[in-house]
C-alpha cells in the first residue's frame, strides 16, 4: 500500500499550495522549529564555513577534503570569466529598473552566450560566473567604477573586492557578504523561486532560463524584496524614536502601527515557528562587531519586542524574526547602505542552490529520467461566481 503523505481538502485550494508535498528535495530541508538544514547540517554550524566549502557541500553531498576543496575552488576560477559581450549588454540595460531586472536579463544575456545545454555544466559554469555578473550588475546600475576580478582570492572575497563600493572597508564588507552568501544559498524546495526555477526546467527550458524566471520570482515584496523593505521599516523606525531608543519606545510604535493597520516589517515565515537560526546568526555578529550602530540597536530592539506584541494576536502563528529583520542592517552597519541591491545579493547566493535542484530534477530525479513538466490541477469556476465572492 502507498503511503498517504497528505490529505486535501476543498481549504486547500487558493492557499499557494502550502504545506502540499511534491517531491523531494537532495540539498537541504527547513523545519518549523529547527529552521535550515544543509545537507542535514545546521545551517548556524556552517556559517562560519567559506562559500566553496558550503557550495562544495550542496552541490556534492559532503565536505570536501583539502584536496578536493583546492581542486573546486580552481574549477570555480576558470568557470569566473564574465564574457566581454555580456558586459557590454549589461551596460544597455534601462537606468531606471529594479537592479532585479537587470539581474534576470544579465542571466539571459549570459546563458545566450555561455550556455552548452548541458544541466550539469551550466550549474557549475553559472555558479562559477555569478560573483563576476552580480558584480557588473551592481556596478553598472549604481554607476560605480568596479575592479577587475581576481578569483584566486576566494568567491566572496572576489566579488566584494570587484564591487566599487565608495568608502568601503574591504574587510569588514567582504566578512558581511561572505556571510549572507552563506545563508541564503537553499531554503528546501518549495520556496517560490526555487519552485518556479524547477517548473521553468521542467518545461526543459535552459538552466540560464530557468534561474532568470527563478530571480523574477525572487524579485517580488513578498519573497526576496523583503529584506530591501525590512531595511526602510528599521530606517523609519529610527527616524521615530530617535538616537537613544528604548524598549518602550520600540513597543509603542509597533502598538501604533499595528492599530494603524500598517506593516510591521521582518516578522513570520512560511514554514518557520521560531526565530530563523540564518537571523540569530546574523545578530550575533552584528552586535558584536557593530554596537553602537543605531540601526543595530533597533532591529534589536525590534527582535526583542516584535514577538512580544505579535504574539498577543492569536492570529499570527509567527511572531518571530526572520532573515530579513536583520540582514539588511547588517549589511548596512559593514559598509553597504545601499538596498536597492540587496535582493541581487540574495540572488547572488540562491541561483547556487536552485542551479543544484534544477540538476537533481533533470537528470537524476526518478532514475535519472528527471520528473516531468508541472502541471498542476485548476477547477473551473463561472466568473460570474467569483466576482460574487469577492463583492
Ligand atoms: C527563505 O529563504 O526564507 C525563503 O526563500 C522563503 C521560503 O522559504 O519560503
Amino acid at each position: 500500500m502507498t503511503d498517504i503523505l497528505f490529505e486535501l481538502t476543498k481549504d486547500h485550494l487558493e492557499t499557494g499550495l502550502r504545506g502540499v508535498p511534491v517531491g523531494y528535495c537532495t540539498t537541504s530541508s527547513v523545519d518549523a522549529q529547527k529552521g535550515l538544514f544543509y545537507m542535514g547540517r545546521p545551517v548556524s554550524e556552517l556559517s562560519a564555513k567559506s562559500p566553496e566549502e558550503v557550495i562544495y557541500l550542496l552541490l556534492y553531498g559532503a565536505n570536501p577534503s583539502e584536496e578536493e576543496l583546492q581542486s573546486f575552488k580552481s574549477d570555480l576560477a576558470k568557470r569566473s570569466t564574465l564574457p566581454e559581450s555580456v558586459q557590454e549588454t549589461i551596460e544597455h540595460f534601462p537606468k531606471q529598473g529594479h537592479p532585479m531586472k537587470w539581474f534576470s536579463a544579465a542571466l539571459m544575456a549570459l546563458g545566450m552566450v555561455s550556455g552548452t545545454g548541458d544541466y550539469r555544466e551550466d550549474c557549475l559554469n553559472v555558479i562559477g560566473a555569478l560573483p563576476g555578473l552580480v558584480a557588473s550588475v551592481i556596478n553598472t546600475h549604481a554607476g560605480w567604477k568596479g575592479r577587475p576580478s581576481d578569483p584566486s582570492i576566494g568567491y566572496m572575497e572576489n566579488f566584494s573586492q570587484m564591487l566599487g563600493v565608495p568608502n568601503a572597508n574591504l574587510e569588514a564588507l567582504t566578512e558581511a557578504m561572505r556571510l549572507f552568501n552563506v545563508l541564503h544559498y537553499d531554503h528546501g524546495g518549495g520556496n517560490l523561486s526555487t519552485f518556479v526555477g524547477k517548473s521553468v526546467a521542467s518545461g526543459l527550458e535552459d538552466m540560464y532560463g530557468s534561474l532568470s524566471a527563478a530571480m523574477n520570482a525572487l524579485a517580488g515584496p513578498r519573497h526576496g524584496k523583503a529584506n530591501q523593505d525590512c531595511l526602510d521599516f528599521v530606517k523609519q523606525v529610527a527616524s521615530e524614536v530617535g538616537d537613544n531608543p528604548s524598549e518602550d519606545d520600540v513597543e509603542s510604535l509597533i502598538r501604533k502601527r499595528l492599530s494603524n493597520k500598517q506593516l510591521v516589517f521582518g516578522f513570520g515565515h512560511a514554514v518557520l515557528r521560531v526565530e530563523d537560526p540564518r537571523a540569530t546568526v546574523q545578530y550575533e555578529v552584528a552586535e558584536r562587531r557593530y554596537p553602537e550602530n543605531l540601526l543595530v540597536k533597533i532591529a534589536c530592539l525590534l527582535r526583542k519586542v516584535g514577538p512580544k506584541v505579535l504574539s498577543e494576536n492569536p492570529k499570527i502563528s509567527n511572531p518571530y524574526p526572520n532573515v530579513d529583520a536583520i540582514s539588511g542592517t547588517l549589511l548596512t552597519a559593514a559598509g553597504f547602505p545601499h538596498p536597492e541591491y540587496y535582493t541581487v545579493l540574495f540572488g547572488l547566493s540562491r541561483c547556487v542552490g536552485i542551479a543544484r535542484q534544477i540538476v537533481y530534477e533533470r537528470v537524476e530525479a526518478r532514475g535519472g529520467k528527471g520528473t516531468p513538466i508541472v502541471r498542476p490541477k485548476y477547477f473551473f469556476k463561472s466568473q460570474a461566481e467569483a466576482l460574487s465572492f469577492s463583492r
